[in-house]
């Protein structure tokens, strides 16, 4: 299956790899973000937006009106919150939970009229944190687990039109996990923080972007995934499997 497919969080490193496979694929990819991507990103169309905006809904439609059709709604976008729950000033909370939980919420609101018409699909990239998290990522666990139980309802809602699934990702090498270390990491730096990670991590290694990419690719293709809805899939080398307490 090929289409149209809209990607939030175009310039980060998810979502890159991810309009890469989707390209290769055939599909024409479109993008929004609050950034400009790189240059090499295979766009066909680019908008500049917050979905941390209550107005990213309207934002977002007319930026989906001006595409041939849509196929697939892949919402990558997110922030981190880094606070402790104690300390977090209602802003903090609400900047997280506003560009993860409700842009995911927007843009499959804008996006379901176009993906009714084409019985197209929804991948949200939720991650682990939804499941298991650490100190000091209260809402952004908080928006990861918002974004599985959205998930689930909007599947529920939205079938047989619209197959709706997400992604966990565990840690993948992008920048944004390197800045969510760099707030741990001990004075030998980000890089050894990271070895450490992969050391526990049952495959022995810190994902790639283009491992859940492939992730994406598949729970966006009808023909791959046709019977699957209102799932959270698991890429995180196994890291949740194991029990923290072992
Ligand atoms: N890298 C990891 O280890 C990891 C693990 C689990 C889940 N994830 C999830 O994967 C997705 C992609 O993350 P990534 O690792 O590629 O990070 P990244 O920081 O490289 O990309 C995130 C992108 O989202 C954009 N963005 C943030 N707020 C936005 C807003 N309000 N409006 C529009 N765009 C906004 C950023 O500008 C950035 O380009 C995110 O949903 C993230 O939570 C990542």
């Amino acid at each position: 299956m090929t289409g149209i497919v809209a990607i939030t969080g175009i310039a980060g490193g998810i979502a890159a790899a991810t309009a890469a496979a989707f390209h290769r694929e055939g599909w024409s990819v479109a993008g929004v973000d609050v950034v400009e991507p790189p240059s090499t990103t295979p766009l066909v169309a680019f908008a500049r937006l917050d979905l941390g905006q209550a107005s990213a809904g309207d934002d977002l439609a007319a930026f989906l009106a001006t595409l041939a059709g849509l196929d697939a709604l892949v919402n990558a976008a997110a922030r981190q919150g880094i606070d402790r729950i104690e300390a977090m000033p209602v802003t903090a909370w609400d900047e997280v939970m506003d560009a993860n939980a409700r842009g995911t919420f927007l843009a499959m609101q804008a996006a379901y009229p176009y993906l009714r018409r084409s019985r197209g699909a929804v991948v949200n990239v939720a991650s682990v944190h939804a499941f298991a998290t650490s100190a000091g990522a209260a809402p952004y666990a908080a928006s990861k687990g918002a974004i599985v139980a959205l998930t689930r309802a909007a599947a529920i809602e939205w079938a047989p039109d619209v197959r709706v699934n997400a992604v966990a990702p565990g840690a993948v090498d992008t920048k944004m996990l390197r800045q969510g270390v760099q707030r741990w990491a001990s004075p030998e730096g980000v890089d050894a923080e990271l070895d450490r990670l992969a050391a526990r991590t049952p495959l022995g290694r810190i994902g790639r972007p283009e491992e859940i990419a492939e992730a994406i690719l598949f729970l966006a293709d009808g023909r791959r995934s046709s019977f699957i809805t209102g799932q959270a899939l698991v890429a995180d080398g196994g890291a949740l499997a194991r029990l923290s307490t072992e």
